[in-house]
């Protein structure tokens, strides 16, 4: 949600923003605005994408070795070229760009106004700067300092970077709940600031993520952090993992089609090292860990958003199922504003490929308030979640850049899939003799990901050239593939804008059977495990009413494909490990029917990737 850089040193700053914007991209883009600061300070905005922007800025002075820039998800006001950022302080000196919400900027604008301070935008953030430099000329204290007064002042969340005209070479950052990474570059002599990792791992792999309430403050090339409460840090330094070749597009037409075909490898990294076929073991250090807690769990709670919450909820299936304990799978957002029953025997699951989302960040603050243990299931390493749990395991799927999620979900439903057998395993619910049969199989899942993928692009590609003017879809599915078809039927949606909605086969009866007719299709998954029959008396009602019938089944099967219009086939595979086959088909039609309608798959309309604001 927005996306921000910012670069300090000897070299030009505008290259490496362009860039560093065109990267975080996927946070937003309604409108894109960089300041530079070269003697003067130089500020371009336009609405739309970073290239609209780039069109903006061409023959214009783009010189200055001190800069910043933005990428917007609007929150407050409309997104046009007014209220994109950066914004300006009254004078104008001082810009500002900012990720978040500042909650109580109408309070502080009104004060502000009698101040005499007016205001161009509707934004919350031109509010925060006009207080910092109120602040700084009342208070007559520098930068840094009024920056940090301003800051006890607001309630909300942020990550800002200013610049001031009077301060050349001086970048300060500050974050609480929305992320900022600090990037150390040659000899210490250049810095660079952006909402994650992937803007600078071009130019350093030296790395500061910035903690709540801290305020970094560049000068002159010497860094120094200090909390809101003036308290100096010792900065920490990490080198950064991920590669330049991971976050681009390497050939294919868009990143989601990518991180389709990464999923053999994004599946194999996630379980990559965690069981040990020969002995039945584990090595999840944060099963090992909580073997105790795990023992004596009451139940877990699982909490998520979108398609995160999806994998949750095929997670419930497989942790009640392996481990015989109870489990509630929550929507972030309801939760932490409900005031849930939460005990020290309970564990609460956070899972989020960003690890940002400010719902889940906060669902897991009360959980812990309410002594819970917290575990989170991530992919972005040293976001918020993983640095704020207990324990927890990374999902290895690589940079995720597409908007719509695709290798982070089977990622996050094979690192599922461990933990309900890791804790089976401790709790005595599971058989040696099962788990080698279970293993065994997720030794041979990548390979079977790249065969569904080598073999079904071709039929979805005709499905999606018969379906894609539809204006409605329906997706069904029952047990452990329910969730399956919630993803499929977000997928559909979130990218081609195609109404869709997921519902438990059954369910069908009452209520969304009343839309079927020779218009609408049905996508059923269908595999030929657990209720197959069930599903396809489903199939029945459907075709009864003349629906079309888009059916994923086991390889072979010759009942539920004869009564499909179109069938894709998945390899046979244990029930639990379904969900992962069967929702990759949904990927690629989903991806092929918005590519086909002309929609921008990488970057749909109104969503952004990383969800940083309630
Ligand atoms: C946004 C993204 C979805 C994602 C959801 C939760 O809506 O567009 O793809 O599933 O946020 O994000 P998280 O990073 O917490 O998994």
């Amino acid at each position: 949600m927005c996306g921000i850089v910012a670069y300090a040193g000897p070299n030009q700053a505008f290259d490496f923003l362009i860039k560093g914007l065109q990267r975080l991209e996927y946070r937003g883009y309604d409108s894109a605005g960089i300041a530079l600061l070269n003697g003067d300070l130089n500020i371009y905005k336009q609405k739309g994408k970073v290239q609209d922007l780039l069109d903006e800025t061409s023959g214009k002075n783009i010189e200055g070795t001190t800069g910043i820039g933005h990428t917007r998800w609007a929150t407050h006001g409309e997104p046009n070229k007014v209220n994109a950022h950066p914004h300006l302080s009254q004078s104008g000196d001082i810009a500002v760009i900012h990720n978040g919400i500042i909650e109580n900027y109408a309070t502080i604008k009104e004060a502000l106004v009698k101040r005499g301070h007016t205001f161009l935008s509707d934004t919350d953030t031109e509010v925060l700067i006009h207080l910092i430099e109120d602040i700084k000329q009342h208070e007559d204290v520098d930068l840094f300092e009024a920056v940090r007064l301003a800051l006890n002042e607001v309630i909300g969340a942020y990550a800002i970077v200013i610049i001031s005209k009077d301060d050349p070479g001086t970048i300060i950052g500050a974050r609480k709940g929305s992320p900022l990474v600090i990037g150390i570059g040659k000899d210490k002599k250049e810095y660079f600031m952006a909402s994650d990792a992937t803007p600078i791992v071009e130019y350093t792999r030296d790395v500061i993520y910035l903690d709540d309430n801290e305020i970094a403050h560049i000068k002159d090339s010497e860094l120094t952090i200090k909390t809101i409460d003036n308290v100096e840090k010792t900065p920490y330094i990490q080198k950064l993992e991920v590669t330049l070749e991971a976050i681009e597009k390497g050939g294919y037409d868009h990143f989601m089609l990518k991180e389709i075909y990464e999923q053999p490898k994004s599946i194999y990294d996630s379980m990559r090292g965690r069981f040990n076929q020969t002995d039945l073991t584990f090595a999840m250090r944060s099963l090992r860990e909580y073997e105790s807690k795990i023992k004596n769990l009451n139940r877990i709670i699982i909490v998520g958003c979108g398609t995160s919450w999806h994998a949750g909820l095929v997670g419930e299936y497989l942790i009640e199922e392996f481990a015989r304990l109870p489990v509630e799978v929550e929507y972030a957002s309801e939760f932490r504003y409900r005031d849930p029953v939460i005990t020290e025997d309970d564990l609460v699951i956070a899972i989020s490929q960003s690890g940002e989302t400010a719902d889940t960040l906060a669902a897991l603050e009360m959980a812990k308030e309410k002594g819970a243990t917290i575990y989170g299931i991530c992919n972005v390493v040293g976001s918020s979640i993983p640095r704020m749990t207990d324990a927890g395991a990374y999902t290895h799927a690589g940079p995720e850049i597409g908007v719509a999620s695709t290798k982070a979900f089977t990622a996050q439903v094979t690192v599922l899939t461990l933990i309900a057998l890791g804790i089976a395993d401790i709790r005595g619910k599971i058989s040696k003799d099962r788990l080698r049969e279970i293993f065994a199989e997720l030794e041979v899942l990548p390979t079977k990901v790249q065969e569904v993928l080598d073999t079904c692009s071709e039929k979805v590609i005709e499905i999606a050239k018969r379906y894609k003017d539809v204006d409605h879809c329906l997706y069904l599915g029952r047990g452990i593939n329910f969730p399956v078809a919630l993803e499929g039927a977000l997928k559909l949606k979130e990218i081609s804008y195609i109404h869709a909605e997921g519902y438990p086969a059954a369910e069908m009866k009452h209520g969304p059977i009343a839309l079927i007719d020779e218009n609408m299709p049905v996508v059923v998954v269908a595999p030929k495990r657990g209720y197959y029959e069930k599903v396809l008396s489903n199939i029945q009602e459907v075709k009864a009413r003349k629906g079309n019938i888009i059916s994923i089944v086991t390889h072979g099967d010759e009942k539920v494909a004869g009564l499909s219009d179109y069938f894709v086939e998945i390899p046979d595979t244990e029930d639990c490990l379904v969900p992962i086959l069967a929702t990759i088909p949904m990927q690629l039609l989903s991806y092929h029917m918005a590519v086909m309608r002309g929609c921008n798959v990488d970057q749909p309309r109104n969503l952004a990737k990383s969800v940083t604001v309630e």
